[in-house]
């Protein structure tokens, strides 16, 4: 789980290679390094901390040379020590890796290279990748024969790249499993973990598959098979996102930032082609069975999608967690899976999509990620267009995923006549109406969520309440209070009150509940009986609430009233309240909000 990037160019590279880390840094951000050649030696700069701490210790900006490769860390193997971090020499310091991923058959490959003298200067697996080309090149001086020899030996899920002073004008990578992409520019060329790493150079880019290598020049590439040297055709796409949606356009944080970017991603996931839409919604209709699949923040986006299937299709689509995947799916040809994943890299998705695979079931995604692995891995794949999402934890990604499940769900209802043609429009006008509402309701909530914030960091335990679809929604919301804040808040079902946890209730703990618009009846009904339930123990109560509801007015020890909308959308109005009061509560609390401890953007390892 880290970042990769590497350029060649006909002009100096340290101040855009420097850059392209900085932009890749929500991958990993405990280390980091460049080593860039010039006149027949590599200078290799790193050393621990953020990277632009680094770049003040080791002046990283101040390299000189055409070539390079850099590497922004979250270590697995090995601590957080300069030793440790990348880029790795060779023993003779010809050669200089980066390489994000695991090398499984390491600690083998370490005892045998140890055995023949090498001298190990880290505790990584990586560093032996370095040494087995050094070797290779010692038996048969030539640069691409080495590294690909040295490939075979390697095993696991890594991506890799590579400089040498024997090829002064070429960059050497390679993938497998872990994600790995090319930048076409003019006259330089580029590699990286994902567009992010070049996307403010060039929106041309290549990706490169399981099982290739690429050798790259400043005017030219070539990409080939590992197993066989054979060249490939690969496609050459166009990247459609703004520069500027990286950025964080006047925002103190990433995660305000897209927070407050929600109503036009809302915009953009309604301006996916109805064909897109139909043909997933199609696929669902033919399948026997689907499963709705992801993990973490898309796991709960997955429940969001299972309510509302239940409720508007008349259909059982299972959420499970990815990682859970193959421990409880039935899956056979006549069945799918349709994924949610922003990064369109999470090995844990990954891997319940290959099992799925196994069985001949169909396959289907909603990502963000344009060229990421899932979203070349399925049969049928929506990109989502939320444009980049820079901070770790997910929002305005994981809110427009939401938004597609829901136009798939709409259609399914209509295929399958559940849904007449006036609901089909209302629910669409409600959708379409829905950028404007949520516009409105940031500006004028932010203050009052704030303020909410502020006085309450104190507390450290808090229970998420929601019932019906606004238990995925509570469960989405305490996750994202956990990421940003370190306090602990656990999402619940209403329901599940009183079969246990009402034990705990006293004064000293306080719940936050997301409670529908009166108007629905039972979900309304069910989550006032929570609140009184805790109430009755002492407990603290605060809640988003909608205008009219004058009895929770009269429960709630703290509320946020937002305006009257229409049902459908009202869940993921009190959605994005929760998220700014996650994003205030941390902000109050100090905590790095854009890059929470532990936690990385793309979890690409098992
Ligand atoms: C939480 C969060 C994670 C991701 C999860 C899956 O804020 O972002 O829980 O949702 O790691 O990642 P993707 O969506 O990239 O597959």
């Amino acid at each position: 789980m880290c970042g990769i990037s590497g350029i060649v160019s006909s002009e100096n590279i340290a101040k855009d290679l420097f850059s392209s880390i900085r932009n890749l840094e929500y991958r990993g951000y405990d280390s980091c390094g460049l080593a860039v050649y010039a006149e027949g030696k590599i200078q290799l700069r790193k050393n621990t901390g953020e990277v632009d701490e680094v770049n003040k210790k080791e002046r990283l900006t101040q390299l000189v040379g055409n070539l390079g490769i850099a590497h922004t860390r979250w270590a697995t193997h090995g601590g957080v020590t300069k030793e440790n971090s990348h880029p790795h020499f060779s023993a003779n310091m010809e050669f200089a890796i980066v390489h994000n991923g695991i090398f499984s058959n390491y600690q083998k490959l370490k005892s045998e290279l140890s055995a023949e003298g090498f001298e190990f200067r880290s505790m990584t697996d990586s560093e032996v990748f370095a040494h087995l080309v050094e070797r290779a090149y010692a038996q048969s001086p030539n640069v691409e024969n080495a590294f690909v020899s040295s490939l075979l030996q390697v095993e696991g899920a890594f991506a890799t790249a590579m400089i040498s002073i024997h090829e002064p004008d070429l960059l050497f990578c390679a993938k497998n499993v872990s994600p790995l992409m090319l930048g076409l520019g003019e006259s330089r060329n580029f590699i990286g973990s994902d567009i992010n790493a070049f996307l403010e150079f060039t929106k041309t880019a290549v990706t490169l598959d399981d099982g290739e290598y690429a050798i790259v020049g400043k005017q030219d590439y070539r990409i080939k098979d590992v197993a066989t040297k054979e060249e490939k055709e690969k496609n050459v796409f166009t990247i459609h996102w703004d520069v500027e949606s990286t950025k964080k356009g006047g925002y103190s944080h990433y995660m305000l930032k897209e927070i407050f970017d929600q109503p036009f991603t809302t915009k953009q996931a309604l301006k996916i082609e109805k064909e897109e839409i139909e043909k997933m919604a199609k696929m669902i209709q033919q399948s026997q069975l689907c499963y709705l699949v992801g993990v973490g923040t898309t796991f709960y986006v997955s429940m969001v999608g299972q309510y509302f299937f239940a409720q508007f299709a008349k259909r059982h689509l299972p959420a499970v967690s990815s990682d859970e995947f193959k421990d409880i799916a039935i899956l056979s040809d006549k069945n799918m899976m349709l994924t949610v994943s922003q990064s369109g890299e999470t090995y844990d998705t990954k891997m319940a999509i290959n099992f799925a695979k196994s069985f001949q079931s169909k396959t289907g995604a909603i990502v963000n990620v344009m060229g990421s692995a899932i979203s070349m891995m399925v049969d049928n794949v929506i990109m989502q267009g939320s444009g980049a999402e820079i901070c770790v934890v997910s929002t305005k990604a994981a809110f427009s995923q939401m938004m597609i499940l829901l136009r798939i769900v709409l259609e399914v209802a209509r295929l399958d006549n559940h849904l007449s043609e006036d609901q089909y429009k209302e629910y669409y006008t409600a959708l379409e109406d829905f950028p404007d509402v949520i516009e409105t309701a940031l500006n004028e909530q932010s203050g009052f969520i704030r303020n909410m914030a502020d006085t309450s960091v104190k507390i450290h335990n808090w229970l998420f309440l929601g019932c019906g679809v606004y238990f995925p929604v509570a469960m989405e919301s305490a996750l994202k209070m956990k990421e940003v804040t370190y306090l602990h808040a656990e999402g619940m079902a209403t329901g599940f009150l009183k079969h246990g946890t009402l034990a705990m209730i006293d004064e000293s703990l306080y719940s936050l509940f997301f409670v529908p618009p009166p108007d629905q009846i039972d979900l309304h009904e069910r989550t006032l009986i929570a609140i009184e339930e805790i109430k009755a123990r002492g407990g603290k109560v605060y809640g988003f609430i909608f205008e009219g509801d004058e009895k929770s007015e009269q429960l709630l020890d703290h509320l946020i009233r937002l305006p009257k909308v229409h049902f459908l959308v009202a869940p993921f109005l009190e959605m994005i309240m929760a998220q700014l009061f996650a994003y205030y509560s941390a902000l109050k609390l100090n905590r790095n909000i854009d890059k929470p401890r532990n936690l990385a953007k793309s979890v690409t390892v098992a």
